[in-house]
């Protein structure tokens, strides 16, 4: 039987047993399934002892222990690759996991990667180890615009998970082109099992680095979780998450990179770890890639980690802690970091849009939790960059955001507030703390009438000079727009 015929039987008895992660959610519950977001898989073995068929995959394939191999499809699993037989038992060759829909709702195909080597297991990682689906993973999926697309390139694809969110149902129609790139051999191979396991057909695999294998060509949209990590020189290099490019140029040509493979009003959306270098604002250094990269930009870090914390983080990872060479590697990383002055290391989203007007560019730290996905909101905030920028009192009609709401601020039972705060409840959820004429803007802008009459009212209802009203207007509401806080309703 060929593997493409024992992929699709593969999947029938997936379908059958449920083996989704809603399903998986449904059996583990939440202390086991909490345990095992912590690789912590004891209380899972133990909520998997039922010996039905969703038990046994996840067994299987997700917490990788050897089951009876009486399972549903066991010969079309032995003829794909994805298990051997051991006397009476199956043992997992790679990691199964289903995906979830970016909008939490749905189901979105089946990833197939390398084995996991769970921290304290023993195991080691081997240099072109194809890594499955995380939570890096899921967070780009959830990043990437919702509008429809025709064309789409999934740069360093790994087991593919990219390439299968970007033709879910649940977001988009299917677009009409997929393509795959890998610089790792087997990813491809490993891509192209998720791919027939999940029924997506068609996705042009293509080998090579960073754009090579895309020279002259565009796509509606481009999605890649990069090889970002910043790793001494020496020692085994991981593709799954070091390019060998040195410090964070990987990141930094793909930035540069984009335009030219982008069709008009294309998106590029990226992961990406920056370093912070003493004497330059991370901002700057990494803003200068945004101004580079001739493209509408929204660049957010969400996260910082000191050197100590990013060598041992990624030490973790790759399974080296508690082996012989984890001094010396960890001494390595914070020597390198050393040398080139790095005092930390950022990671963050990257979001281009092609543009053939000016670009407008943010680039900013966002840590406390936002509204997912981002994606179906993504194109609002670059929209919102670019009206700021435009903005004049004169210029169309303004309308508070949806879900904006006001807080006061001031000591218990004082007449007038000392602070006033505009709130997000949804999407990004900033808040800004504004002056009473903002305040009193938010409340009454529905896009029905022009901002000058508005703020004339506010004034005299204020008791302001109305001209010093709008200057105040004009300069502090460009920030308000391009945080979200107001829209611009253009004029007709
Ligand atoms: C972090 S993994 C991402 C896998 C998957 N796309 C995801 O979202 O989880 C990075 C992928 O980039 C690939 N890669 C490494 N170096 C590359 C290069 N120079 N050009 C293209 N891909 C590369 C790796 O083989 C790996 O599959």
């Amino acid at each position: 039987m060929s593997e493409h015929r024992a992929l699709l039987s593969v999947r029938a008895a997936f379908e059958e047993a449920g083996y989704t992660v809603e399903g998986v959610r449904a059996l583990l519950g939440p202390v086991a399934g909490g345990a095992l977001a912590r690789d912590e898989i004891v209380p899972a073995c133990r909520a998997t002892g039922d010996g039905g068929a969703l038990a046994a995959f996840v067994r299987l394939f997700w917490l990788q222990v050897p089951v009876p191999a009486d399972v549903p499809a066991a010969d079309d699993l032995v003829a794909a690759g994805l298990a051997e037989r051991d006397g009476d038992a199956l043992r997992p060759l790679l990691h199964v996991e289903p995906l979830e829909s970016v909008t939490g709702l749905g189901h979105a195909g089946w990833a197939v990667s390398d084995l996991k080597v769970r921290p304290g297991s023993g195991g080691t990682v081997r240099p072109d180890h194809v890594v499955g689906a995380g939570g890096a993973s899921a967070s780009l999926a959830r990043l990437v615009v919702h509008s429809p697309v025709d064309s789409v390139l999934d740069l360093g694809t790994g087991c593919g998970v990219q390439a299968l969110h970007a033709a879910e149902p649940w977001v988009r129609p299917r677009p009409a082109a997929i393509t795959a790139t890998d610089v790792n051999p087997r990813a491809l191979a490993l891509a192209s099992m998720s791919f027939a396991l999940s029924g997506l057909d068609g996705v042009e695999l293509l080998a090579g680095s960073l754009l090579e294998p895309v020279a002259d060509r565009r796509f509606d949209l481009i999605v890649s979780n990069p090889p970002f990590v910043v790793a001494p020189e020496g020692g085994t290099r991981y593709t799954y998450r070091e390019s060998g490019m040195p410090g964070d140029d990987f990141c930094r040509r793909l930035v540069l990179g984009a335009r030219d493979h982008l069709n008009p009003g294309g998106h590029c959306h990226l992961l990406a770890n920056w370093l912070h270098v003493a004497g330059t604002p991370w901002e700057e250094r990494v803003g200068a890639w945004a101004e580079e990269s001739g493209c509408d930009a929204w660049i957010v870090q969400r996260d910082v980690q000191d050197p100590a914390e990013y060598a041992e983080l990624w030490l973790r990872d790759s399974a080296e802690a508690g082996t012989p060479e984890y001094r010396r590697r960890y001494d390595a990383w914070l020597d390198s970091f050393e040398r080139g002055n790095v005092t930390g290391v950022g990671f963050g989203w990257i979001t281009l849009r092609r543009t053939d007007a000016v670009p407008a560019v943010r680039v900013e730290e966002l840590r406390h939790a936002v509204d997912q996905p981002v994606g179906a909101y993504a194109d609002d905030v670059l929209d919102g960059l670019r009206a700021a920028r435009e903005f004049s009192t004169g210029w169309g009609n303004l309308r508070t955001a949806d879900g904006v709401v006001q807080e006061q601020l001031g000591p218990p039972g004082a007449a007038d507030p000392e602070r006033i705060l505009l709130r997000q409840t949804t999407r990004l959820r900033r808040a800004a703390g504004v002056d009473t004429i903002e305040a009193a803007l938010a409340g009454v802008c529905d896009g029905t009438l022009p901002l000058p009459r508005l703020l004339d009212a506010i004034a005299r209802l204020l008791g302001l000079d109305p001209s010093q009203t709008e200057a105040h207007a004009a300069a502090v509401l460009p920030e308000l727009v391009a945080d979200g806080f107001f829209t611009v309703v253009p004029p007709d």
